[in-house]
C-alpha cells in the first residue's frame, strides 16, 4: 500500500486530502498540532493513519518525527506540504511582530523543514509526488495581504526551483494555488471572529476542501511522464478587481 505524508491534516484541505487518499487505499502520515483531530482520522480509517502531533515550526520535532517513522509508513511516495495560515488583513506596519513571525515560521520555515526531511525518503521511490499548497495570493497582491502573499509567492518559486534540483529523480512537484475556499482558514486569520470569517463566504459560491482533494486525485492519476508545474483554481464567482488608483479632490 503506498504512503502519503500530509501536513495540516487536522482541518480543511489537509484533512480532506487525507480522507480522499485513505479511501483510495493509501496509508497516510497525518501531521498537525491538534492531536484530537488526528485521532478522529484514526478512528475513521484505523491503522491506515499514522498521526504525528507536531508543530511544523519546531525543526527538531519535525526531523525526529520523520526519522522515527515506523517501517510500514516510511515508503512515502506523496508529500502534501499544506500546513499554513494567514493572520490578520491589515497594513504591514500595523501587523503584530508575533503574527509576522508565525506566518514566516509556518508557511516558509516549517514548510522547508518538512520538505528537507522528506525528500531523501521520496528519492528512494521509483516515482514520487510533492504537492505544495500555495495560493492565488502568491501572484495577486491584495490589500492587507503583505506577508501572507509573500510567503505564498515563496511557495510558488520554491516549487519551480525544486523541480530543477530533482532532475532525474522521477519526483513530480506541483504548486497548487487555490483561491476562495471555505475551511477554517478565515477563522484562524481573524483570530476566532467567526462572524467576520463567515461574511467572506456569504451569498457566493466557494471551493470546498473536498473539491480541492478531488483536483489533487486527478493530478495523481495523470500519466507518470507529465508534471503539472502549477495549478491555480478559483470558484467561478471569483475574479480580479484591478488596480487601485488614488484620486485627489
Ligand atoms: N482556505 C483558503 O481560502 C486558502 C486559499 C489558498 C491557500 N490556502 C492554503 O491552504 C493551506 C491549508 O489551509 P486550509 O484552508 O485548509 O486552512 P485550515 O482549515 O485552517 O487548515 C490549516 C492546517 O494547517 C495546520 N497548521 C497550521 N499551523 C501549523 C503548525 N505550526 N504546525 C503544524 N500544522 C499547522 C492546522 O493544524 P493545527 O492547527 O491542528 O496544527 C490545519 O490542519 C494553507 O497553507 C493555506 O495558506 C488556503
Amino acid at each position: 500500500m503506498p504512503v502519503a505524508f500530509i501536513t495540516g491534516a487536522s482541518s480543511g484541505f489537509g484533512r480532506e486530502i487525507a480522507r480522499a487518499l485513505a479511501k483510495k487505499d493509501y496509508k497516510v502520515v497525518a501531521l498537525a498540532r491538534r492531536s484530537e483531530r488526528l485521532e478522529d482520522l484514526r478512528k475513521e480509517f484505523g491503522e491506515r493513519i499514522y498521526p504525528i502531533c507536531v508543530d511544523a515550526r519546531n525543526k527538531e520535532s519535525v526531523f525526529s518525527a520523520i526519522d522515527s517513522l515506523p517501517q510500514e509508513f516510511s515508503d512515502i511516495s506523496i508529500l502534501v506540504n499544506n500546513a499554513g495560515l494567514a493572520l490578520e488583513q491589515v497594513e504591514f506596519d500595523k501587523l503584530e511582530i508575533d503574527d509576522i513571525d508565525t506566518m514566516v515560521d509556518t508557511n516558509i520555515k516549517g514548510f522547508l523543514y518538512v520538505a528537507r526531511a522528506l525528500i531523501p525518503l521520496l528519492r528512494r521511490q521509483k516515482d514520487a509526488y510533492i504537492f505544495n499548497i500555495g495560493s492565488v495570493a502568491g501572484r495577486n497582491p491584495y490589500f492587507g495581504g503583505n506577508v501572507y502573499c509573500g510567503t505564498k509567492a515563496f511557495v510558488g518559486q520554491f516549487s519551480l526551483a525544486l523541480r530543477n534540483d530533482l532532475r532525474g529523480s522521477n519526483i513530480k512537484v506541483t504548486n497548487i494555488a487555490p483561491g476562495l475556499c471555505k475551511t477554517e482558514f478565515s477563522e484562524v486569520r481573524f483570530k476566532g471572529d467567526k462572524k467576520k470569517a463567515d461574511s467572506l463566504y456569504e451569498n457566493t459560491k466557494f471551493i470546498s476542501a473536498k473539491d480541492l482533494a478531488e483536483v489533487l486525485l486527478m493530478l495523481v492519476a495523470l500519466p507518470s511522464h507529465i508534471n503539472v508545474n502549477e495549478i491555480e483554481l478559483m470558484p467561478v464567482t471569483q475574479t480580479w478587481s484591478g488596480f487601485h488608483i488614488e484620486r485627489f479632490g
